[in-house]
């Protein structure tokens, strides 16, 4: 089976990150120590913020960001066409996740969009990077949220290496996450980061991962939790780092074979980025007519492992579907997208061999 995503590990960087965790290990320093300041350092030297931090995961850093930003009793816009963590997270610090729609054939929400699900108890605002692709309307929306007063992060999860004019995701709004999770472009098993120029917000986070500390654990002055990534973790993390621009630009590679076999394709239609996408997924839209889960199956028999981002968008699964009484209908553009989207293998070691069967599946499978 070629599988749709495989974490990049390179058996040359196996013996080194065993050795620097003996040396963990031996100094008995498991968390918060060497290789966490190594790692975060290196991270906000490549996305070039004055911040990062690691934390156990994504999700928990947009629970601490959500603590930040005060959104207990109020309102955070996220898109439904996303992964479901960001509206658990919302939840978790007390606020109200209200959801907004793509635009239409596209993965991402537009300031139109986001502006429909605008109430007077929105406090601000996360905006999703899908598949590695930035927002095109990423400056209308950042002037919206200067003028009205909200909070604007960024979830670079799928992200890591993307760019516009020069400025890496995880620099664009006021603080952004990042997941290192066993699937993403780079990862340490489970992790999170968080990215920011604003040191108020780095020193609520600093103290909110590890109990809410201020000098040490004696002078608690925030709702913390155990949220901090560990020396092990930062360890795998580091080696990453060190391959993400050449791994981001392997990405672009294999994605541009697929954009010239699957161009002008009359039940395809291709998701361009705008800026360079680190492409965690490469993801196409096909036409009404054809039956994406009839499409997957065929293409599981040909060995040919295929995923999407997002099915079924957040207000369709059955807790939010429980607990918010959502309906099909509500956000028609994410659903038509979510009812459509294919995810093709994507990952650093595919070789030409494997993208060839891919492509030739797809073509044979559609004919
Ligand atoms: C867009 C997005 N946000 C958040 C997350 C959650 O990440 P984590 O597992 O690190 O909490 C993911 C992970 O799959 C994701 O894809």
């Amino acid at each position: 089976m070629i599988p749709n995503v495989k974490p990049t590990i390179p058996e040359a960087d196996i013996p080194l990150i065993l050795r620097d965790i003996k040396e963990i290990l031996l100094s008995r320093q498991l968390v918060l120590g060497r290789n966490l300041r190594e790692f975060e350092s290196a991270f906000k030297d490549y996305v070039g913020t004055a911040h990062a931090l690691g934390t156990s995961s994504c999700s928990q850093t947009l629970q601490m960001l959500f603590q930040y930003f005060g959104v207990e009793d109020r309102e955070v816009i996220l898109p439904t066409l996303n992964f479901i963590s960001a509206a658990n997270a919302v939840l978790w610090a007390g606020g109200t996740p209200v959801f907004c729609d793509n635009g239409t054939s596209s993965l991402l929400p537009t300031l139109e969009t986001i502006e429909a699900s605008r109430t007077g108890r929105t406090a601000g605002l996360v905006l999703v990077h899908i598949t590695g692709h930035i927002n095109p309307e990423l400056s209308a929306i950042k002037e919206y949220c200067q003028r009205e007063g909200l909070f604007l992060i960024e979830d670079c999860s799928h992200a890591h290496g993307s760019q516009i004019d020069g400025v890496k995701a995880g620099a664009l709004c006021d603080a952004a996450v990042f997941s290192m999770f066993a699937t993403k472009v780079i990862t340490t098993g489970t992790g999170g980061m968080l990215t920011t120029n604003d040191s108020r917000i780095a020193d609520y986070v600093l103290s909110a991962r590890h109990q809410g500390q201020g000098q040490d654990l004696t002078d608690c002055s925030t709702i913390g939790g155990g949220w901090h990534m560990t020396e092990m973790a930062a360890v795998l993390g580091r080696y990453q780092l060190g391959h993400l621009e050449e791994w981001v630009t392997r990405r672009g590679e294999l994605a541009q074979v697929y954009d010239r076999a699957f161009a002008r394709h009359p039940k395809l239609q291709l998701l361009k980025p705008v800026g360079r996408s680190a492409y965690y997924k490469y993801q196409v839209l096909l036409s009404p007519e054809v039956d994406r889960q009839w499409l997957v199956a065929r293409l599981g028999e040909l060995n040919v492992q295929c995923g999407a981002v997002y099915h079924p968008p957040i207000h369709l699964q059955p807790v939010y579907q429980r607990k918010f009484n959502f309906r099909a209908g509500t956000y028609p553009n994410a659903e038509d997208v979510a009812r459509r989207v294919v995810a093709l293998p994507m990952f650093v070691e595919m070789t030409a061999a494997e993208q060839q069967t891919v492509i030739d599946a797809v073509l044979g499978v559609l004919r």
